[in-house]
């Protein structure tokens, strides 16, 4: 079959893998393919087991590979072939030498564009997928023509909104689809070459085009707003605690005014992700370099509400439990960042699971997606974790649950049942307040929501 257009993607990983997907479902005449360096997970992207968990995922690959997508570690093929180049590799935070722990790491999407010019033989639109610092575009251009080949690069932003757990849904029916270019006749034609692509099932009122460095800051603007909003629901609850105000019903109070709205107002013990914080990071990093330090200050606020609404649930535990937890066994019911992904990057259980370890409390951690994820995050506490599928196995002879992550399933089950094979007194800690606070304590536990006061039986 002749194909339309030929897409790579270069990165497969939580971004590439789910968009590409989507491209090939909805534009059977393009051929799209997902490059990767990582040999393991195109090798899992080309077999039953794919290496991320997403909803819905599974039917759209099925119905797609090996028909218009395609995996491959042919990195160099898939440039030669494509005319148009997706970037979506990593941009974690570096962990060395300037602006460690704040800057984004740009290593993998500066060796990305160097290995597209040294293998394009004819003109390409390369599309920066990834969340990018602004003026990103700036310095690949420059890194594209540094050698004279005869083969024009155009760049566009085209920036990624997808939520993990969502994505697939977030794919189809985008609040918006963002589009940044050049102002030149090439920013233009690529620019209207990428709205042709989605055009092929997103309504044209819904793709919105703009320059180019508007688009890479829009992406890291919309993070900080969602995040914001978090640490700004979660500021309030240490206030609701000694108040007796219930967060709950102050969020529904506040979020019924159409000018705030209800969502991203869920308090809990903090995002996480592999976005939120990471992206923040990146944009105070800008603008102190920019020197608008009061800008900085004020986003920075934002991460350290989060680092301090985890270090809290952990006191919180603490101190209910008679300011001792040495030795006593706690269940963590999740793992994820969130509900619905095996992912665990920046999950906040990752940090509470450490220090209660510090405390010297002994953990046994369930997740219906993400052991294999802990596992790994958790390789420098190794022996001292025990992890189970089943949570029922994972609360016998417990102190504790505390409920990291938001799974429906633990909405579920049934806590009498649980409440029997603890050890007594047996507390709950409900750290994304999604479980019956009333009938838990009638069960007989100790229960300890986040911005509502405890329920106690002493
Ligand atoms: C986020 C953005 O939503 C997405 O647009 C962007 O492309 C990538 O970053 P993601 O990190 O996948 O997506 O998930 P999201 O649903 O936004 O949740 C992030 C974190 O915030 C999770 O840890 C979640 O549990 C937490 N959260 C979210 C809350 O604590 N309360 C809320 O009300 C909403
Ligand atoms: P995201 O959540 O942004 O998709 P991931 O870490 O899941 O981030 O995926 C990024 C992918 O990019 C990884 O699979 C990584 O192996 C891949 N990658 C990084 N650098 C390169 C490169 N130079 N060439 C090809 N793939 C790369």
């Amino acid at each position: 079959m002749k194909f339309e257009k030929h897409i790579i993607c270069i990165g497969a990983g939580y971004v590439g893998g789910p968009t590409m997907a989507m491209i090939a479902y909805k534009c059977p005449r393009y051929k799209v393919t997902v490059v990767d360096t990582n040999h393991e997970r195109i090798a899992r992207w080309n077999s039953d087991e794919l290496p991320i968990y997403e909803p819905g995922l599974d039917e759209i690959i099925a119905a797609t590979r090996g028909k218009n997508l395609f995996f491959s570690t042919d990195i160099e093929r898939g440039i030669k072939e494509a005319k148009i180049i997706f970037v979506s590799v990593n941009t974690p935070t570096k962990t060395f030498g300037t602006g460690s722990g704040m800057a984004p790491d740009l290593q993998f999407w500066e060796k990305t564009a160097r290995q597209i010019r040294d293998n394009a033989e004819s003109d390409k639109i390369i599309v920066e997928k990834s969340t990018f610092p602004v003026r990103t575009a700036f310095a690949m251009e420059r890194i594209l023509s540094a050698t004279k080949t005869g083969v024009h690069f155009d760049i566009v932003s085209n920036p990624e909104f997808l939520a993990e757990g969502t994505a697939i849904a977030d794919l189809e029916t985008p609040d918006r689809v963002l589009v940044g270019s050049h102002e030149t006749p090439g920013g233009l034609r690529a620019r209207d070459e990428m709205v042709e692509i989605f055009l092929n099932w997103v309504p044209r009122e819904k793709i919105l085009t703009t320059n180019i460095w508007s688009s890479e800051l829009s992406k890291l603007v919309a993070n900080a707003f969602l995040a914001q909003r978090i640490s700004s629901i979660n500021s309030f609850t240490e206030l609701c605690e000694k108040t007796e105000a219930d967060i709950t019903e102050v969020a529904r109070a506040v979020g019924l005014d159409h000018r705030i709205g209800g969502t991203y107002l869920n308090a809990g013990i903090g995002f996480g992700g592999s976005c939120f914080k990471k992206d923040i990071l990146s944009l105070v990093y800008l603008c102190r370099h920019y020197g608008l330090d009061e800008v900085a200050d004020y986003w920075e606020g934002v991460v350290k509400i989060n680092e301090y609404q985890k270090e809290r649930f952990v006191l919180g535990i603490l101190n209910a439990m008679f300011d001792t937890l040495a030795g006593k066994r706690i269940c963590l019911f999740g793992f994820a960042f969130k509900a619905n992904t095996g992912d665990t990057r920046e999950s906040p259980a990752i940090y509470i699971t450490k220090r209660l370890c510090e405390e010297r409390a002994e953990l046994v951690i369930t997740d219906p997606r993400a052991l294999q994820n802990a596992e790994k995050d958790l390789e420098d506490i190794k022996g001292t974790v025990i992890y189970k599928n089943d949570p029922y196995d994972a609360a016998v002879s417990c102190d504790a649950v505390a409920v990291l992550t938001e799974w429906s399933l633990y909405r579920e089950l049934d806590y009498k049942k649980i409440y029997r094979v603890m050890n007594k007194p047996a507390f709950i800690f409900d750290g994304r307040n999604i479980l019956n606070h009333e009938k838990l304590f009638a069960i007989g536990f100790n229960v300890y929501p986040v911005g509502k006061p405890p329920m106690k039986h002493f």
